[in-house]
């Protein structure tokens, strides 16, 4: 199966199958095991699938940040076929998606969009929002799969479903680690081997958090990881939320009833990278 990059080629290829369940898998391409699960999960779960591969100019507010995303096409398309021969790879050109200029939408995502991630990188889950609507309706997918790893990201595009009333179901995985902890993550890819090992550090921080959850004030925990950053010589602690699961609202004191995670950015040089764990 080769790719496609336009929809319309896709649409009369599906024309003429028959099937019960489309499932998509969006993703930005340089597939990591995360992309691998998803990819696994949608084939088992849908018995038609479409694995999008497209770095969207829209959700970076960043251009430094858009050149550098890594890109591994050949390799990806490798992966997809071995994963699932019949998986159907949709890799566009941006006017197959977009009028020119690229821009994102502007939803009203009841704020969900400008907390945590989005406090840092303005504009970021509108344009993450603007490309999923543009993949659902181009698609109409039944199932659509994403990784915990972004779970804000998985919250955010909850509520386009909701906002804009699109029939789709969202399907998640669990964040998939290297051995180290580290969430898989194509910006891995832009780090150096030792660098890569050393971002450990990011989710022994989150394990830190939720032994410490039940026994000290929030403060004193997050006191407590920004030291272990000040130690640390190479990532800078760019946040570190424990929030309410659902809204994502700021919790400062533990009840064992209302579910909590944490949320964690940090920095090596220009390369951000960001995990997540549930606290209870
Ligand atoms: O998670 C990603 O890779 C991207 O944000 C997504 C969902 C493919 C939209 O561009």
């Amino acid at each position: 199966m080769r790719s496609f990059n336009h929809s319309i080629e896709i649409h009369k290829l599906l024309k003429t199958r028959e099937y019960k369940n489309l499932g998509l898998v969006p993703t930005m391409g340089s597939l990591h095991k995360g992309h691998v699960k998803l990819i696994e999960k949608c084939s088992m779960e849908c018995d038609e699938s479409i694995v999008s591969i497209f770095v969207n100019p829209t959700q970076f507010n960043d251009k430094i940040d858009l050149a550098n995303y890594p890109q591994s096409i050949k390799k990806d398309i490798e992966l997809i076929r071995k994963i699932n021969p019949s998986a159907i790879i949709y890799n566009p050109m941006e006017s197959d998606l977009f009028t020119s200029p690229a821009k994102a939408e502007n939803f009203d995502l009841d704020g969900i969009d400008k907390i945590i991630e989005g406090k840092y990188r303005k504009g970021h889950f509108q344009g993450v929002a603007t490309i999923v609507k543009i993949l659902f309706e181009k698609f109409s997918p039944n199932l659509a799969f994403f990784g915990e790893k972004d779970y804000q990201q998985v919250l955010v595009v909850r509520k386009l479903i909701k906002k804009c009333n699109l029939d789709v179901k969202i399907k998640t995985i669990s964040t998939v680690r290297e051995k180290s902890g580290l969430a898989m993550s194509s910006r891995n890819f832009l780090l150096k081997k030792d660098t890569r090992y050393n971002a450990k550090i990011i989710y022994e921080s989150l394990c830190i958090a939720k032994k410490m959850i039940k026994t000290h004030d929030f403060d004193k925990i997050k006191d407590f990881i920004n030291n272990l950053f000040l130690l640390d010589k190479k990532f800078h602690l760019e946040y570190f939320y424990i929030v309410e699961s659902t809204s994502l609202k700021e919790v400062t004191s533990f009840n064992p009833d209302v579910k909590i995670r944490a949320f964690i950015c940090a920095r090596f040089q220009k390369t951000r990278l960001i995990d997540n764990i549930p606290l209870n």
